[in-house]
């Protein structure tokens, strides 16, 4: 690729490293993302990230074009909220920033994927090949259960990710590491961003609260509730990310519901045609319960443990789903009110991933009862 010739054959070393580019890995709307090497004296070396920024002609869509002309330090937002969450496990690192020919980069922590460069292409590669993919409603329950934590920690260092969707969630298979990428818009707990519309990570994934401001603002950004032309915003606030969470957890556990088949952006200014929307992902996802209802049929063990087994799995998702893909972020006529915060989804996940557990162990000892003949060990 052109790109990392140049860059290097003309980056110049800093007093401590020289950079190179490697391997391509992907690209976002608004940049390439490369491996690198850190390459110190003597035969130090540290594999990073490098993320470039996209020229204007480079970025496709529109909103991205407008969002980097008025933004032409692009990572610095980015990068200042990476390093307030340089303490969490569940944020990507950031060594290091700069700027090459006009094109802001950042150098960050690699995290090694495998197959897939982002939970995106996994749930993509899954709904090509569901027949094929043998994943079990507790690996599923757990996978939704560390995104949640990861929204958690970046929820203690910055207020709303606002981009939150499965390209900007890393995630390894093999050891079932998490980590958010992709800060650009994440805003701090002022006040006065609360209103702000959507700069440009206006996706499926955007709460009905944001887009509704958009549309209202027109794009603008809007300091107060009220702007000078008497326009009224919506507060949005720290639950916003929680409806795209929502969405992010349906695709896990079924892959096969489409993105098309999400509320649109008419459907988040009509409450009505909304509702058919989400009714129709709710709709489609499973139901856990199946997993554990054979411990209803185990012996001895009390009624009160099988039926709180059952009910902790029983549309555990759809519940979920339910009150995090909401209209509103406060309950609204229709009566659906959004989720305050992760503590109440975690521990409904964690209820079930425990039911499971509780079920497989009951199992395992009905279908292998310990042998009464055997000689106690040593
Ligand atoms: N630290 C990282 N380690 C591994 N892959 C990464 C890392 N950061 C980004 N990527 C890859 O690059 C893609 C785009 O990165 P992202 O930060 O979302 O860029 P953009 O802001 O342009 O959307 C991600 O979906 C992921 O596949
Ligand atoms: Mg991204």
């Amino acid at each position: 690729m052109r790109l990392r010739e140049e860059f290097n054959g003309s980056i110049p070393p800093t007093s401590e490293y020289k950079l190179q580019l490697g391997d391509f890995l992907n690209e976002g709307g608004t940049s390439f993302v490369f491996l690198g090497e850190k390459l110190y004296k003597g035969d130090m070396h540290q594999t990073v990230v490098v993320k470039l920024a996209k020229t204007i002609e480079e970025i496709t869509s529109a909103r991205a074009k407008e969002y980097v002309k008025s933004h032409p330090d692009i990572f610095s937002d980015e990068a200042r909220s990476l390093l307030k969450a340089e303490y969490s496990s569940y944020v990507v690192k950031l060594y290091d920033r700069g700027d090459f020919r006009g094109r802001p980069y950042l150098v960050m922590e690699y995290l090694p994927q495998w197959h897939y460069p982002n939970l995106e292409e996994r749930l993509a590669y899954e709904a090509e090949n569901i027949k094929s993919v043998d994943m079990s409603p507790r690996s599923r329950l757990s996978i939704m259960w560390k995104i949640a934590s990861a929204l958690q920690s970046v929820k203690c260092y910055i207020f709303n990710h606002r981009d939150l969707k499965p390209s900007n969630i890393l995630f390894t298979y093999s050891e079932g590491r998490v980590r958010m990428c992709d800060f650009q818009t994440a805003i701090s707990d002022n006040e006065e961003d609360w209103y702000d519309g959507v700069s440009f990570g206006s996706s499926v994934y955007s709460s009905p609260e944001e887009i509704r401001n958009a549309v209202r603002g027109a794009g603008k950004r809007l300091p107060t509730p009220k702007d000078s032309s008497g326009l009224y915003l919506e507060r949005v606030g720290s639950n916003a990310d929680l409806y795209a969470l929502g969405l992010v957890f349906a695709r896990i556990s079924n892959p096969l519901i489409p993105v098309t088949s999400f509320p649109s952006h008419a459907d988040k200014c009509d409450e009505r045609a909304f509702y058919e929307s989400v009714d129709g992902i709710l709709g489609k996802l499973p139901d856990y319960s199946a997993h554990v209802r054979g411990i209803a049929d185990f012996p001895g063990l009390p009624n009160r443990i099988k039926n709180d087994c059952i009910g902790s799995c029983k549309d555990v998702v759809k519940r979920i789903c339910g009150k995090c893909i909401t209209f509103d972020s406060v309950p609204s006529h229709f009566g659906r009110g959004r989720f305050e915060s992760l503590g109440e989804i975690m521990t409904k996940l964690q209820d079930a991933v425990f039911a499971i557990d509780l079920h497989d162990h009951f199992k395992s000892a009905y279908q292998n009862p310990p042998d009464q003949n055997s000689k106690p060990g040593p």
